[in-house]
């Protein structure tokens, strides 16, 4: 990413993590289904603390034992260009994000083209609570609740065709709410790719929302991808077309900086990013500033899942 630096967020701001250990959770975690309220003992941060419950199940297979990032810092140290470059500018500006009413259009390689807005898609397929690890590509780490379903369910309704190998995911741009566009940094709209087996595969999840809530206007509110096994960049926000295509779609950040950032970018701590290792990586709210890094794993501990994706191919030319 074009202005890396290392996380600035200080112990004292860090939130004692009681949520996974509540009986509640517990609960959730014994497969019941739930409606979760708003996270008490924080105040409102970017007004996600007071966001509408969304209903959801958790899910059995996409679950993890490690601790969650606190919400207040899931949902106030974010990448979200389009509201500028600092950590901290979503949350302070993308409050401004018009997100109702909202249109998803699904196009290009399909018998039956869509255009979904946000209730179909939330009643397209149950809703499971994924909780899963997200590794950014500066370096950092979370784990985080999301409530979605595989994307793979709505690329089936629209039937793909046999010409169909790609998925290219295109955001919003509303010129009016987005401070972040005046910057050359990056190409807008913000675009990623997957191959179609990628977007298929059931661990790449469309998201609606986190911690019980639908998502916050600063984590790619009303609709976004997550693609666990891939860099953070990889799981565009606010998307408003996803189109399967033929040919691999070429990414904002692949026309930015080429020689850093390819078409894969799956989690590979023994490829480095050209100006620094991936090696490790520090698990925001959890270690502490101070506290030793922890090893990053290939696939980013999603090897047994999606490992089979790539067989025969060299990670270092496909990063
Ligand atoms: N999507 C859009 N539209 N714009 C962005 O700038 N940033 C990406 C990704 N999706 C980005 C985006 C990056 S670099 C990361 S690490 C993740 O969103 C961050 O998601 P989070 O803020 O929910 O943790």
């Amino acid at each position: 990413m074009p202005n890396y630096r290392a996380p600035q967020i200080h112990s004292s701001e860090i939130t004692p993590e009681e949520v996974w250990q509540s009986r509640r959770y517990w609960m959730k975690a014994a497969g019941a289904s739930v409606l979760t309220g708003a996270a008490a003992g924080w105040p409102s941060i970017g007004g996600a603390a007071t966001l509408p419950s969304l209903e959801a199940t958790v899910s059995k297979r996409f679950f993890t034992m490690e601790p969650r990032t606190p919400e207040k810092d899931a949902a106030s140290y974010n990448n979200f260009y389009e509201f500028g470059l600092d950590k901290g500018d979503p949350v302070k500006h993308a409050h401004r994000l018009q997100t109702s009413p909202w249109k998803l259009r699904i196009e290009g390689e399909v018998v039956s083209p869509k255009t979904l807005d946000i209730d179909d898609i939330r009643k397209l397929a149950p809703l499971e609570e994924r909780t899963l690890r997200m590794r950014c590509v500066e370096g950092w780490s979370m784990v985080i609740p999301w409530i979605g379903y595989s994307m793979s369910e709505l690329l089936k309704q629209v039937q793909p065709t046999g010409n169909a190998k790609y998925v290219e995911f295109i955001t919003d741009v509303q010129p009016k709410n987005m401070p972040g566009l005046s910057s050359r940094a990056i190409q807008w709209p913000y675009n990623e790719g997957l191959r179609l087996d990628e977007a298929m595969h059931p661990l790449t999840t469309l998201v609606l929302g986190m911690y019980g809530k639908i998502l916050p206007n600063q984590n790619g509110a009303p609709v976004r991808l997550m693609v666990p096994w891939k860099y953070g960049f990889k799981s565009a926000k606010s998307i408003v077309t996803i189109r399967l295509t033929e040919k691999p779609p070429v990414s904002s950040w692949m026309k930015a900086l080429p020689s850093e950032y390819g078409f894969y970018s799956n989690v590979n701590p023994e490829v480095s990013h050209p100006r620094w290792s991936q090696a490790t990586e520090r698990r925001i709210g959890e270690d502490g500033v101070f506290a030793p890094k922890r090893k990053t794993l290939m696939f980013n501990g999603y090897g047994n899942e999606v490992a089979s994706l790539y067989t025969g191919m060299d990670l270092r030319k496909n990063y």
